[in-house]
């Protein structure tokens, strides 16, 4: 655990600057608008260890697998999001020493991410030779002009006399840290001193994946006015340089505009047209008028989705900053993207899309966004389709098999115990359909392209799963649970109870298709008699002595004794053990039987749950960022409050905190909807079913109140929450009736309903 940031409830500030902490500031402090983003690197450069990270959504490039042992099945390709061309550039040299906080001497060190208009400033106070001077920066990748990005520098002269000299650039020549045959991922296209624009593209590749072209334009203002330094271009770079001198007192002020347009949404030869046209509506308004505009937008997003925590200044940072970094990733606008584990804030994990998305983002999405989003992200995943055929066909099996990691839906992880053995994930994706119908009560997708999902799913699991004839039972060899840290393993309980699920719900909602969907599907009786017979005799270990699931057939043999006993400087344990010792440990990365009793709620008793909870949880190290949130829900609804608390503190503060000694590769973005689940699904106790929303209330004790709002059906509703009453009320839509602890509140628009203690 590491903070390196203050506390305060709208920001990520410090006013203090380590080296060896630099990774992991600009971790958190990236920022983006949901079309590109970046981490918080600093636009004067920077010399000491750093990470130089730009990213834009949907721009990727296939990179050659690089595997020690090649096995058959293995992806050819392992997709990354590009380390796109860095624009933030504004080099600075005063009186000929150049700027550079791993060198210079200075002072009055201010770094601060304003989560209220996603809004980045920096000033430090330079100390040099006879001068001193204060900089100030800002920046912000605006929210509704999506391809532009805004950084002003103040510089005030505070003693001496200084000759300062500016060198803009756009730097096309970036590699990312992690290509696998230290390949250069971008190509030059074009320069252009005059239109002040660079053009990429990407490598070709054998692989048919599209190649990509970037155009990237830059402009100065001074006070509002256009400036013209002298412009210089090399392959895939520009710079534009020019100079002022000023006295003690004086102060200048540089505004960098910049455009970046893709081939996503504009083709090559299109680009420097557009970005001129672009720039030119951004140009049209000040830096503060544009900042005013791209404000007034996440001032409306944040009336929809804040929650407010009083009494605990850290929990409430911690909430506020998760939802900024998400929404600054996705917020459902572009129908062609999802939400990968790092966002636009490091390299580690490529691919745009996990089972993260619709295990973790599509439960908070579905209530702080329109459906459509929700929808959207669940058509993604048919889209995939194809690729996902493709999949299953690598392992020589039936139907379609959603990838773990994927761009297009071709699979592009490569290591064997996750490719072709962690595939609760096509269970999961489609359990996503079952979250939006019944929340939304939209029926219209299940019955058509949701049951292409679920049928071809269901083929994939009839084909996977094989009769024992010494159980009497299918069983399920060979797989890795959402637990990592056991691999190939036999009956993994989760797997085979969600495979079991998947294949009950198909045959349950079947019927109910669309006529055009049977047809298409042609699901046969001989089919769906072999759905049912493994439905019905679906081996699910467990050990009824100890009244728990088994997470796969030895588990019970293995050394059992508690995370605790675990000397604290062997922690995180995957930084610390050989992979063969992890493996044989009785100790679990992540929910995995618990994550199974999350999903399917509401089909275990309270018994099942504390006995299983009580197992498995002091088993959990908690080493992946998704794991706290699911054992934070799961305590508060077993009134086990303290460690609710404990563990939404762990997931609220994952990256604030650095808690898995890893936020330096990037923020974990998909996990990051979980601290709001632990409060929302946790703390407030918020289930639905079918047509019924329900609550069951408490406050953790250190915090006076809360309160959040979710969109249910057309309607808003606000919670709120302290230690004596609850408060319901419907800020729009039509009546509704809801249960809070069991109790009935008639809500009407406009009014407040209340439970007292
Ligand atoms: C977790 C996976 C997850 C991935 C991306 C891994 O560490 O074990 O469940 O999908 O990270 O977040």
């Amino acid at each position: 655990m590491k903070r390196i940031f203050e506390i305060d409830p709208w920001k990520v500030v410090t006013h203090k600057f380590n080296k060896d902490d630099k990774r992991l500031q600009e971790s958190m402090t990236a920022i983006g608008n949901d079309y590109m983003g970046m981490r918080g690197n600093f636009e004067e450069g920077y010399s000491g260890d750093s990470l130089q990270g730009t990213y834009l959504a949907g721009v990727w490039f296939p990179d050659k697998t690089r595997v020690g042992w090649w096995k058959n099945g293995y992806p050819e390709y392992f997709g990354k999001s590009i380390n796109a061309p860095s624009f933030i550039g504004i080099g600075i040299t005063i009186n000929g020493e150049k700027l550079d906080l791993a060198k210079v001497k200075f002072s009055d060190f201010n770094l601060s991410l304003d989560m209220h208009q996603g809004l980045l400033s920096r000033s430090f106070v330079y100390e040099g030779k006879d001068v001193k001077v204060k900089f100030e920066f800002e920046r912000f990748l605006h929210i509704s002009l999506k391809q532009a990005a805004l950084i002003q520098v103040k510089a005030t002269v505070l003693e001496g006399h200084v000759k300062i000299d500016f060198d803009s650039t756009l730097d096309g020549t970036i590699i990312n840290e992690d290509s696998n045959y230290d390949e250069h991922f971008w190509m030059p296209i074009d320069e252009d001193s005059k239109a002040k624009t660079i053009q990429v593209e990407t490598k070709s590749n054998p692989y048919k994946v599209p190649q990509f072209t970037v155009l990237l334009k830059e402009s100065l203002r001074h006070n509002g006015e256009k400036l013209d330094g002298e412009v210089t271009t090399d392959k895939a770079k520009l710079g534009e340089k020019l100079s002022v001198e000023l006295d003690q007192g004086q102060s200048y002020d540089l505004e960098k505009d910049v455009i970046v347009v893709t081939s996503r949404d504009v083709e090559a030869v299109d680009q420097k047209q557009n970005a001129n046209e672009l720039m030119d509506k951004l140009q049209s308004k000040s830096f503060d008028e544009n900042l005013a505009d791209h404000t007034a937008v996440w001032q409306k997003r944040w009336e929809k989705s804040d929650v407010v925590i009083a009494g605990d200044d850290a929990a409430q940072q911690g909430i506020r900053f998760n939802i900024l970094q998400l929404f600054m990733t996705y917020y459902g606008e572009d129908k062609r993207l999802n939400v990968g584990p790092k966002g636009f804030t490091g390299e580690k994990y490529g691919g745009a899309t996990y089972w993260d998305t619709e295990a973790y983002i599509v439960p908070m999405y579905l209530c702080v966004t329109n459906p459509n989003v929700t929808r959207a992200l669940l058509q993604y995943r048919h889209d995939q389709l194809p690729g996902a055929f493709h999949n299953a066909k690598q392992q020589g099996l039936n139907g379609a098999l959603f990838p773990m990691v994927t761009f297009n839906g071709i699979e592009c992880h490569n290591e064997w115990e996750i490719t072709f053995e962690e595939i609760h994930r096509n269970a999961d994706i489609p359990f996503a359909i079952y979250q939006y119908t019944n929340y939304t009560g939209d029926e219209s997708y299940v019955k058509n392209e949701g049951m292409d999902v679920l049928v071809n799913t269901a083929r994939f699991w009839a084909d996977r799963v094989h009769f024992s004839k010494w159980r009497n039972k299918y069983v399920m060899h060979g797989v890795t649970g959402p637990n990592e840290y056991e691999n190939n393993v036999n009956n993994n309980w989760f797997t085979s109870t969600m495979a079991r699920w998947l294949l009950q719900y198909t045959l349950e909602r079947l019927p109910k298709a669309t006529k055009e969907a049977q047809e298409r599907l042609h699901v046969t009786d001989e089919e769906k008699a072999k759905w049912q017979d493994i439905v019905d005799k679906m081996y699910l270990g467990e050990d009824k002595k100890l009244g728990i699931f088994l997470q796969q057939d030895d588990f019970l043999d293995k050394d059992i004794r508690p995370a605790s006993s675990i000397p604290a400087e062997e922690r995180p344990i995957n930084q610390h053990w050989s992979w063969d010792k992890i493996l044989r440990s009785p100790f679990i990365k992540q929910a995995d039987v618990l994550q199974g009793i999350y999903f399917l709620n509401d089909r275990y008793t309270k018994e099942q749950k504390e006995k299983n909870f009580d197992f498995y949880e002091p088993l959990t190290v908690h080493e992946s960022s998704l794991s706290p949130c699911i054992h934070s829900i799961l305590a508060a609804e077993l009134g086990k409050k303290k460690k609710a608390v404990e563990l939404y503190e762990r997931t609220a503060r994952l990256d604030l905190d650095n808690y898995n000694n890893d936020t330096v590769d990037g923020l974990h973005i998909t996990s990051m909807s979980g601290s709001w689940l632990a409060i929302v699904q946790g703390f407030a106790g918020m289930r639905y079913d079918h047509d019924q929303l329900k609550f069951n209330p408490f406050v953790p004790d250190n915090w006076d109140h809360y309160s959040f709002k979710i969109n249910y059906r057309d309607r808003l509703i606000e919670v709120y929450v302290d230690h004596e009453e609850t408060k319901i009320t419907l800020l729009k839509g039509d009546d509704l009736e809801v249960l809070v602890e069991g109790k009935k509140l008639d809500l009407k628009e406009g009014k407040t309903e209340c439970l007292k203690d």
